[in-house]
């Protein structure tokens, strides 16, 4: 039976499943993530590793753990690890897909409708005093239906949104790899985007890409920080290139206590919640289990990460 380092404590019966599999599972205690140290330490001797989107599976990492055989990510996303590194090593690397989409779609409807009626200002204003009669001019947002719904990525995710954002009246389009982005952009009243984290996709939104922007364009961000040119988003809200921002996902995570994310204006942040509902974590560790027990057994994994770039 094998060794399981698992890098934090995680919701749900999974970690039962794992051991009671007869596995040996060392899980990694407290909040915060390992340290680069302890996870070399954690894997030095692992067969198994359940690795989460904070921690970094590279070439290093691997190589400190010669006896390892699978590693799950507790994650959809799995830009944390390198899985051309893990190819090469014939490492398998499992995700934890189908699981999160309806959560994670969810949050992207309580974001766009958050920031669309300025929910974040209007709570601000009733608490501290600024709430001084019904005011025909004031807290005034954006009316939905016939709204233009730009979804960046035409995956699970962004499909799911559709369907969510479909029944409110907006008019809905997709952008994907090979269109004019762009073009795509300009129309757009909101823009939600739901594309992984690649190199091909790293800083999509860029100055230019906010410069072809409206004015008054939402931008949502529920996929990765990286995804998003953070100073150029910065300065367009600042600017005004764009109207407002809605992030779910910051770059980097979390941004200290004085990045310049936090004076921008209209940019609501919430601490990467999309896949934050009790029965949702609970489904992904057990994915991530199901990825590991199969692997181990020498089975395929069931949901598998997509394959390395260059394969
Ligand atoms: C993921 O799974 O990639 C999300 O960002 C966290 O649930």
């Amino acid at each position: 039976m094998a060794k399981i380092f698992v890098a934090r404590s995680l919701p749900g019966d999974a970690i039962g499943r794992l051991r009671d599999a007869g596995h040996t599972v060392v899980v990694h205690p407290g909040k915060l993530p390992p340290t680069r140290e302890e996870m070399l330490d954690g894997v030095a001797d692992a067969e198994g590793l359940l690795s989460l989107l904070t921690d970094r599976v590279d070439g290093e990492l691997l190589d400190s753990a010669p006896q390892l055989r699978a590693v799950a990510n507790f994650a959809v996303g799995c830009d944390n690890i390198d899985l051309a590194a893990a190819a090469e090593r014939g490492i398998p690397v499992g995700v934890a897909a189908h699981v999160l989409t309806d959560a994670t779609a969810d949050l992207t409807m309580a974001l766009l409708l958050a920031a669309a009626r300025n929910l974040p200002e209007g709570e601000r204003d009733a608490r501290e005093g600024r709430w001084e009669t019904w005011e025909p001019e004031g807290w005034l947002g954006r009316e939905l239906r016939g709204a233009k719904l730009l979804i960046v990525g035409r995956g699970r995710i962004g499909q799911a949104v559709a369907a969510r954002a479909e029944p409110f009246g907006m008019q809905i389009s997709f952008a994907s790899r090979g269109d004019d982005l762009h073009a795509a952009l300009a129309q757009a009243d909101i823009v939600s985007l739901h594309c992984p984290l690649n190199e091909q996709t790293r800083h999509l939104i860029d100055a230019s890409a906010l410069e072809a922007m409206k004015p008054t364009a939402l931008l949502i961000n529920t996929t990765r920080g990286g995804v998003v040119d953070q100073e150029a988003l910065i300065a367009a809200l600042h600017a005004g290139t764009i109207g407002s921002a809605a992030l779910d996902v910051t770059d980097p995570e979390p941004p200290p206590a004085d990045d310049p994310i936090y004076d921008a204006p209209h940019c609501l942040i919430v601490p990467h919640i999309g896949s934050a509902t009790a029965t949702t974590r609970a489904a992904m560790a057990n994915c991530a289990a199901d990825n590991l027990l199969a692997a181990l057994a020498g089975e395929a994994m069931p949901t598998p990460a997509p394959p390395p770039p260059s394969a």
